[in-house]
């Protein structure tokens, strides 16, 4: 039989053998009548294949032929792997192919709209590139996310969609090892879970409606229907008015609900434990793309700490204020204050990753619980890393006339969210949970500058396509 081999797994212990890669033609250069290279990339990896007339085997019309295919066309290649003396520059992978047959599956126009190899260089290799002359040109970020589909093939794009595959396995690995249920909410619902500013509303049948802003109500609901530690991975909508680095109009929501026998830091307890698991895997498992992302990116590794630190809001109000910056101690904090607070933390306890709760309730959604000693503050609770937040969650208000109270006090139509209220009519469990933003995670965990490099096709407030 035929053996395919994919480019990114063409190693030294294949030398001599035949096999059949399926790639795109990644760069061509005809040497002369009888000798061509052709480098062929799959999935961000890179393979150099030799022509060389051979008769019988390979004629000079094949060579003819491989010159003059359009870049980014998918080639057949059929060869034996060679292990040439001289690492070769430029291609991923250190073995080299000598072409036996070349196949064209699919033709790429001639001319791209962007160039795949400015697309694929970092910052400092474009100094480099112009302190040499060489023409280079910086693909703006409009322009790739116009022509996403060409931008995705570059190293460090597959990385990035691979780390972030990798990020929702591992929570649904480790969630389910710990008992949870992974359950589906409904996307178009009738209220607001949010808050009313951020929500896209929709007709639905003559009816209004909106589209979910987060599984909030719905996964509570599937506490009072006795699932006792649920999750679910899947979109989010928000009406974003604000075009900034971090928030998008649709995300990918990880988000988790759960039982709580005594404590809200049962939350924190699991959270913590999740977030060790997802990095240590990523650490170990994703060495190829991080390598690729960083090749592009650079980064510093993320700092964390076997017991997550976790801090009170008051402490770090007290943190800000010690470096001269004062802030509210009943309100929020903001972008800056927190990225301020993320490098105090990094100096004082050496960790990019950490917890704050206890956060003023009046910053909080309506369905938050107040802490018992001390009703101005909630059991409630963000994550950061590098200074940027990646979660926030809570333990929730399972008494519906303070639920239907709270709810009013900040302005929320009740009649949209009475089969919410009612669901704790009839005998609710204590419970809390939490809210990750996916994008954000694999944006920071590697310190991308933007949402949009982690997001496939990104939706934000000017941009619905592609
Ligand atoms: O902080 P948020 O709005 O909290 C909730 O949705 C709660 N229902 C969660 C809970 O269980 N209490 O959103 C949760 C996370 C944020 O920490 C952030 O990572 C992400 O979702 N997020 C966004 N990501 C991208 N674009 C946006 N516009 C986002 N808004 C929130």
């Amino acid at each position: 039989g035929r053996k395919w081999t994919r480019v990114g797994s063409l190693m030294d212990e294949l030398k001599d053998q035949q096999i059949l890669v399926r790639g795109r033609a990644h760069a061509i250069r005809g040497v002369s009548s009888k000798m061509a290279f052709l480098v062929v990339r799959e999935a961000g990896y890179t393979v150099q294949c030799v022509l060389n007339v051979n008769p019988g085997v390979v004629s000079k019309g094949m060579v003819k032929f491989v010159t003059g295919l359009s870049k980014e066309s998918i080639v057949d290649v059929e060869g034996i792997v060679t292990v040439p003396n001289i690492a070769i520059t430029g291609a991923s992978q250190q073995v080299e192919i000598h072409v036996r047959k070349v196949y064209c599956v699919s033709k790429s126009q001639p001319t791209l709209p962007i160039n795949l190899e400015d697309a694929a260089r970092s910052e400092k290799e474009f100094e480099k590139a112009e302190q040499t002359g060489e023409h280079v040109v910086r693909v703006g970020q409009d322009t790739r996310l116009n022509y996403r589909v060409l931008d995705l093939r570059t190293p460090a794009n597959q990385g990035i969609f691979r780390v972030q595959s990798y990020v929702s396995m591992l929570f649904r690995q480790f969630l389910i090892s710990e008992g949870f249920v992974e359950l589906h909410t409904p996307k178009l619902i009738a209220g607001a879970s949010e808050g009313g500013s951020s929500v896209f509303k929709l007709d639905y049948k003559g009816q209004p409606a909106c589209l979910a802003q987060s599984p909030q109500l719905h996964k509570q609901m599937a506490i009072c229907a006795d699932f006792g530690r649920v999750f679910e991975i899947g979109p989010v909508f928000r009406a974003e008015d604000s075009f900034t680095h971090r928030h998008l109009c649709e995300f990918t929501g990880l988000d988790l609900e759960m039982e709580i026998k005594e404590h809200y830091f049962e939350v924190l307890d699991i959270l913590d434990k999740l977030f060790i698991t997802i990095f240590d895997g990523l650490n170990e498992h994703c060495k190829k793309e991080l390598h690729a992302i960083n090749q592009q990116y650079p980064f510093e590794p993320l700092k964390y700490l076997r017991k997550t630190l976790r801090l009170t809001f008051q402490e770090g109000v007290q943190m800000l204020k010690e470096a001269g910056i004062e802030v509210d101690p009943l309100g929020d904090f903001n972008t800056e204050t927190e990225r301020k607070l993320g490098g105090l933390v990094r100096e004082k306890y050496d960790t990019d990753f950490y917890i704050l709760h206890r956060y003023p309730l009046a910053v909080r959604p309506f369905y938050t619980m107040p802490c018992i000693d001390d009703p101005l503050y909630s059991n409630s609770f963000d994550v950061f890393i590098r200074g940027e937040e990646i979660i926030s969650g809570a333990q929730r208000v399972h008494e519906p006339e303070f639920l239907t109270k709270r709810a009013k006090e900040l302005g929320i139509d009740v009649n949209t969210i009475s089969t919410y209220i009612d669901s704790f009519r009839w005998g609710a469990v204590p419970h809390g949970g939490l809210g990750v933003g996916l994008e954000r995670v694999v944006m920071l965990f590697c310190a991308l500058n933007n949402i949009r490099k982690t997001s496939l096709f990104p939706r934000d407030p000017q941009r619905l396509a592609p």
